[in-house]
């Protein structure tokens, strides 16, 4: 039997129905707060990402999937949607149009890490980008936006942990008291850190290694390096968190796994997660798009995992939107069925999330059928009633059966204001009657 792929996932019912429910939150308050859907390539050129994310990171020089074409050319399946979304910017000139272009995303990236919980290989973002602006006020309104965003999803174990990384002027400074540091320190660290200290000194930082903690723990500060633009910056940014109300934590060694940062960088943590605690991750990237060869642009953006989110609404016991049926159609014999169809499909159109079965059937079996799909209606109907124009509706709840009438069709058509489940299913039955002459 052929399986899917190890580090991917089938996303099956009811999970699907948690998963519109966070993508369509996102799209609703992220539009509230003026981003438009942007939607990339799955795959481009490998290059972009060697170049945006960085040759010597985890992602570029061991995670990425990467492939031949038949013309020879190199291909990445993109394994972040910052670099495209920036790519696609330049390509199409976005920042002649507006002052600052502020863009969302949604869909599947692709790591080649290794699969445990909350760390897959085909995973889902759902991120943003703000081009075109270097003010720290953006950045606080879009944490902003992400509280509000975890909270309307009932996600209240939640903590930001914000600091700076400097910009190209201040990092050197700060780089060479670290490799100067980690050389004295080599000793005490992982062979992963060893191999860093000269490849990514930055990356050691985030190392998760319990040995090497006390290294980390005494190795020199950036925010003792920052230049006093990068210092104002920052401080500014604090500031604007601050009279937002926005609650956040400062962790001066936090360094993120992409090389394009400079000056801000964020993570929002859920306690609910374990190792893969980091729900979302983001920062500002100004030098991004001019290293993927475009006109100097600020750029500042975020993106959250969709499966740890998952995770947390799951660990709390939050129950997928029901999608059972609201009405079981119920027909009993041929020329009933051949009714039930056109019923079901005026049903459809009004509204009504109704289930027709392809099967013959006896009312035992429909009456058992509906119960176990959560139907909250039957409606039942033979020959025989159909030719007086007589249907039985039986509550699913609590049993309760009564038989419509032609004229009590009428009376809920003619009825005006919000109407609830059960007329709302007499009106569309009537319809289905005038329209379809039965
Ligand atoms: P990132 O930190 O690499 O940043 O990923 C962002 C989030 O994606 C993580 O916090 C995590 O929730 C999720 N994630 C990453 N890798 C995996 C995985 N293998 N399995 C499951 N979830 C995963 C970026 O990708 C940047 N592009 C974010 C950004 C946007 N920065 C500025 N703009």
């Amino acid at each position: 039997m052929i399986k899917s792929i190890k580090g991917t996932r089938d996303i099956l019912p009811p999970e699907s129905a948690l998963w519109s429910r966070v993508e369509n939150t996102a799209r609703e308050i992220f539009e509230r707060y003026g981003f438009a859907e942007v939607r990339t390539p799955i795959f481009e050129s490998t290059e972009l990402f060697a170049r945006g994310v960085g040759a010597d990171t985890d992602i570029v020089s061991k995670e990425m999937y990467t492939f031949e074409d038949r013309d020879e050319r190199s291909l990445t399946l993109r394994p972040e949607g910052t670099a495209p979304v920036v790519r696609a910017h330049i390509e199409h000139r976005l920042q002649q149009e507006t002052s600052i272009a502020k863009l969302y995303y949604l869909g599947p990236m692709f790591r080649r890490e290794r699969p445990q919980k909350g760390r897959y290989r085909q995973f889902h973002q759902i991120g943003a980008e703000v081009l075109g602006s270097d003010n720290p006020a953006i950045e606080a309104e879009v944490l902003e936006m992400l509280q509000f965003f975890l909270r309307l999803l009932g996600i209240q174990d939640q903590t930001l942990l914000v600091n700076s990384i400097g910009c190209p002027a201040c990092r050197p400074q700060f780089l060479e008291h670290l490799k100067r540091s980690l050389a004295e320190k080599k000793t005490g660290l992982c062979p992963d850190c060893q191999r860093r200290s000269e490849t990514n000194p930055l990356r050691v930082l985030d190392c998760k290694v319990e040995s090497c903690q006390p290294a980390i723990e005494s190795l020199p500060k950036i925010s003792d390096f920052l230049d006093s633009a990068c210092r104002a910056h920052f401080e500014k940014f604090l500031g604007y968190l601050a009279s937002r109300q926005v609650a956040f934590t400062i962790v001066p060694r936090l360094v993120r796994g992409l090389d394009y940062y400079t000056r801000t960088t964020f993570e929002i943590t859920s306690g609910a997660l374990g190792a893969q605690n980091t729900l979302i991750g983001g920062g500002r990237y100004d030098g991004l798009a001019e290293a993927l060869g475009g006109p100097s642009t600020k750029g500042f953006g975020f993106a959250l995992g969709l499966e740890r989110i998952l995770l947390v609404l799951q660990d709390r016991g939050n129950p997928p939107d029901p999608l059972t049926p609201q009405v079981y159609l119920a027909p009993l014999g041929e020329r009933a069925f051949d009714t039930a169809t056109l019923i079901a499909k005026c049903m459809r159109e009004n509204g009504i999330r109704c289930f027709l079965d392809f099967d013959a059937r006896s009312l035992k079996s429909h009456l058992r059928l509906a119960n176990k799909l959560g139907s909250l209606y039957a409606l039942i109907f033979g020959e025989v009633e159909l030719q007086a124009g007589n249907y039985q509706l039986k509550q699913m709840t609590n049993g309760e059966q009564t038989t419509l009438t032609p004229d009590e069709l009428m009376r809920a058509a003619e009825s005006s204001g919000q109407a609830d489940l059960r007329t709302s299913i007499l009106k569309a039955l009537f319809l289905a009657r005038s329209t379809y002459h039965f």
